[in-house]
């Protein structure tokens, strides 16, 4: 269903429309995704194949992954949902979806989603980079064509930034008792960082936000 759900935002983007789950060019797209792209002929066809191909294997199952561990930390922690819930009630009500425009005026879900991609990073390494030629780096060279792998859960579970690193505690990315906002952290690089940080953080970000809240506030 995730895999349906993400699948379908970037079907908005490439094809301008949305489809039902059980329609079949859907299913055909998500099928020829899974399974084999080699049959594209063609040049031309074949790049544009794979820019729209790249957005759905980097957009789909990542979102539907960072969306299915927060689920199961909820579920780990009632509390947590309680409180997600009760934000949730409090702010959007029952009559209505909620609006990426809710956002700034939602602090604990988006801390608790922010908690989850932390604690379980959807790509624990990134993904692989070659240096260009050689560089320094706190202290180390690194020769030209090395292959390298940044650490991201190492960043997400250093004892030295993070109190606890191991417990769910959204409350870690909130300051302002009285008045709650999201607390940055540099430490936080689900997306990985500088010149080649995810293309689609912003838009993984939203979604995954307006998700979160979807599933949430239809299961209170
Ligand atoms: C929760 C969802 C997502 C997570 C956690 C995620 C995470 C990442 C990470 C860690 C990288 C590697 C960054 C690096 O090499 O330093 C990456 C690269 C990339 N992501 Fe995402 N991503 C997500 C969603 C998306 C979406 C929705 C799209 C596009 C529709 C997307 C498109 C890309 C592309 C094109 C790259 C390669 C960028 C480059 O090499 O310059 N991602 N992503």
């Amino acid at each position: 269903m995730l895999n349906n759900t993400t699948a379908n935002v970037i079907c908005r983007i490439v094809f301008g429309r949305r489809f039902e789950y059980d329609d079949e060019e859907l299913q055909g797209i998500l099928r020829g995704f899974f399974e084999n792209f080699s049959t594209i002929s063609g040049i031309y066809r074949r790049r544009i194949c794979r820019v729209v191909l790249d957005f759905f294997a980097a957009g789909t199952e990542t979102t539907s992954t960072a969306l299915s561990w927060a689920i199961l930390y909820l579920c780990l922690y009632p509390d947590v949902q309680t409180k997600v819930q009760s934000e949730l009630d409090t702010v959007v009500g029952r009559g209505r979806q909620p609006a990426i425009s809710d956002r700034a005026r939602l602090p604990y879900c988006e801390a608790t989603l922010m908690e989850s991609m932390r604690i379980r990073p959807v790509l624990p390494l990134s993904l692989p980079h070659t240096t260009s030629r050689s560089v320094s780096l706190g202290g180390f060279t690194i020769p030209q064509g090395n292959d390298h792998h940044p650490n991201i859960w190492a960043a997400h579970h250093d004892p030295e930034v993070w109190d606890d690193p191991d417990d769910f505690r959204p409350e870690r990315f909130l300051e302002n008792h009285d008045s709650p906002t999201v607390k940055k952290n540099d430490s936080w690089i689900p997306f990985g960082l500088g010149r080649r940080e995810c293309l689609g953080a912003q838009l993984a970000k939203m979604e995954s936000f307006l998700l979160f809240r979807d599933l949430n506030s239809n299961s209170s």
